[in-house]
Order: C-alpha cells, then sequence, then structure tokens
C-alpha cells in the first residue's frame, strides 16, 4: 500500500520526498482516499516507462480543492486525478475545461501548465472504451437502462450514453427526485436519445428491461457484505449485457444473478484500467501504458 499525505504535506517537496528515490509528481486527490488503486496502476506505467515521477495519495478536506492545486503546481507536479467528492470543486477550480468535462459538470483529470491549470474527465470517455472492449460493440449501439442514474456515477455514465446517441435510455433511481432535472439536461445534449425515468418499484421496470441491451449498474448496492441485487432477477435474461461499475467484490449478486440468466457481464475494473490510461496520456501524450496498467490491476484487485 503506497503511504497516504496530507494538505499539509503539499507545503514542501522535502515531506513529500523525504526517503523516495523518485520526486512525487503526480497524485490522485480525494476525501477519503486511502483506498484508492490508482497508485497500483499508475505506479507501475511510469515505472515501466522509465518516467522519473512518483504517483502519491493525498486527503484533501472538502474546500481546499484549488489551495491544494496551486501547491502542486507550485512544486512542479505535472499532474492530478481528483476522486469524491472533489470532482465538481475541481471543475471550479480550472482555467481551461476541457469539453468533454464541460457536458459531465465534473473533472477527474488535472494538467498543470505555464497557462494554469487544464481540466479533463475520463470517467466518460472510459466507460466508452469499456464497453466496446467487455462486450466488443460501440457504446451507441445500445439502448441502455442504469440503476442508480441520481448518483455522481450515474449522472456521468448517462450523459456519456447521451453524446454517444444511444438509441434509448432508461433512468432508475431510488430517489425518483433526482432524475427530473436530469433527464432535461439529457435530452437537450443529446437529442436522438428517447430518455425515460422510473424507480425500481414501477411496475415498468421489467418491461423496460426487456426492451434494454445493456444494463449498468451505478448504486453502490453490492458494495458491502450481505447486500443484495439492485435489480430483480426477472429483469436479466440471456443475451443482456450487464455491467456494474462495482469492481470489489468483483462478482456482485447483481452479477451473480445475471451469470446465472445467461447475461453477458463485466465489472468496474474495465472502467478504473481505461480512465486511468486517459488520464495518462493528457499528461503524457503519445504513451501507450495500457499494458503495463491492465497488468498492475489484474495483479493487484
Ligand atoms: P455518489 O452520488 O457519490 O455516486 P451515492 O450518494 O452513494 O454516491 O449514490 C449512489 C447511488 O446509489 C444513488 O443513485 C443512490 O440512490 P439515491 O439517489 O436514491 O440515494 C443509490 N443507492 C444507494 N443505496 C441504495 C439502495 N439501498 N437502493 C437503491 N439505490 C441505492
Amino acid at each position: 500500500m503506497s503511504p497516504l499525505y496530507t494538505f499539509d504535506d503539499l507545503l514542501s517537496r522535502e515531506l513529500l520526498d523525504a526517503g523516495h528515490g523518485k520526486p512525487a509528481r503526480l497524485a490522485v486527490i480525494g476525501h477519503p482516499v486511502a483506498h484508492s488503486s490508482s497508485p497500483g496502476m499508475h505506479q507501475p506505467a511510469l515505472d515501466a516507462l522509465g518516467i522519473d515521477a512518483r504517483y502519491i495519495k493525498v486527503d484533501v478536506p472538502p474546500g481546499h480543492v484549488a489551495e491544494a492545486f496551486s501547491r502542486m503546481k507550485a512544486l512542479g507536479f505535472i499532474g492530478c486525478n481528483v476522486t469524491v467528492p472533489h470532482k465538481f470543486e475541481a471543475l471550479a477550480a480550472c482555467d481551461h475545461i476541457h469539453p468533454e468535462a464541460r457536458s459531465l459538470g465534473a473533472v477527474n483529470t488535472i494538467r498543470f501548465e505555464s497557462d494554469g491549470l487544464h481540466g479533463f474527465n475520463t470517467d466518460g470517455p472510459g466507460f466508452v472504451r469499456a464497453i466496446s472492449d467487455d462486450f466488443e460493440l460501440p457504446l451507441s449501439a445500445f439502448n441502455v437502462l442504469i440503476a442508480g442514474a441520481g448518483g455522481g456515477a450515474g449522472q456521468a455514465i448517462a450523459t456519456q450514453c447521451a453524446l454517444q446517441g444511444v438509441p434509448s435510455l432508461v433512468l432508475v433511481n431510488r430517489t425518483l427526485e433526482k432524475l427530473g432535472p436530469l433527464a432535461e439536461r439529457l435530452r437537450a445534449l443529446g437529442p436522438v436519445t428517447v430518455v425515460t425515468v422510473l424507480s425500481f418499484d414501477d411496475p415498468e421496470l421489467k418491461a423496460s428491461c426487456e426492451r434494454c441491451d445493456l444494463v449498468v449498474n451505478t448504486t453502490s448496492v453490492g458494495l458491502k457484505r450481505g447486500d443484495g441485487s439492485p435489480l430483480p432477477d426477472g429483469c436479466l435474461r440471456s443475451g443482456l449485457c450487464v455491467y456494474d461499475t462495482i469492481y470489489r467484490p468483483a462478482v456482485t449478486p447483481l452479477l451473480a444473478a445475471a451469470n446465472l440468466a445467461g447475461s453477458r457481464t463485466s465489472n468496474g475494473l474495465s472502467l478504473l484500467l481505461h480512465q486511468g490510461v486517459l488520464a495518462f496520456q493528457h499528461w503524457f501524450p503519445q504513451t501507450d501504458p495500457l499494458p503495463f496498467m491492465r497488468a498492475a490491476l489484474l495483479h493487484s484487485v
């Protein structure tokens, strides 16, 4: 497990680098962030590609994201990743927001440049790559149902689906009120996509699943021991593609039920991998970190 640094450690190079051969020049910030798998995937790629940099974890309290960025920039960092709950605060702190981050309303990757902070979002594009890698079809070919569309991850994936122009998108959430404004925004963003909203207890849920080709779980249901599946088994069938954004455990109750029903399944490891590859390429264009990151993740998770 790589060491955990604090906001105060960002005050000096000595604090960050004492006892280490390579200088810290990349980081993931979050709160909490101790659990992050990002160092375990970025560091092996940096090492394999001969880049003289360490990738560290920094716990930054809410309200301090902009200051954390200026400290990192002053220390000569190349960039950083941003995780929960800082992706919105990060967007507000950027000088240049790239189009995908603007559409998704969140930033998960920063590049420090002489003209300021550049903010990107690789979660949405990473999801596009994960789906085409795992199910061998472009995301735009799927009629999609998102379980948990009102959460942070769910909204980002729903937005990416609308940007890709999926034919239909069913947004499902426990708290239905969260879906109204999102659905409006998505209809404006992707006019070719037919957007509908449902709660988990809507009698239409099963019929909606039957019309879908891809079901994505973005709820936190399945993370904890003893959790069930967020969707009733009657929603699953042979040939359906089921993607769970959870990757620990690797087989959630949803994926176990989907396997039993003969669905094709995949978990969030591919999303973690591809968002990481795309972030790395924002810092080091022309590199191909994918094989090193893939191998590291398969070993560590
Ligand atoms: P974040 O917003 O950071 O992605 P979150 O607040 O934990 O994370 O929400 C993740 C999603 O899991 C939400 O869609 C949440 O539903 P609500 O919007 O109704 O809160 C969903 N979720 C969490 N626990 C759930 C449960 N027991 N059943 C159904 N959905 C659940």
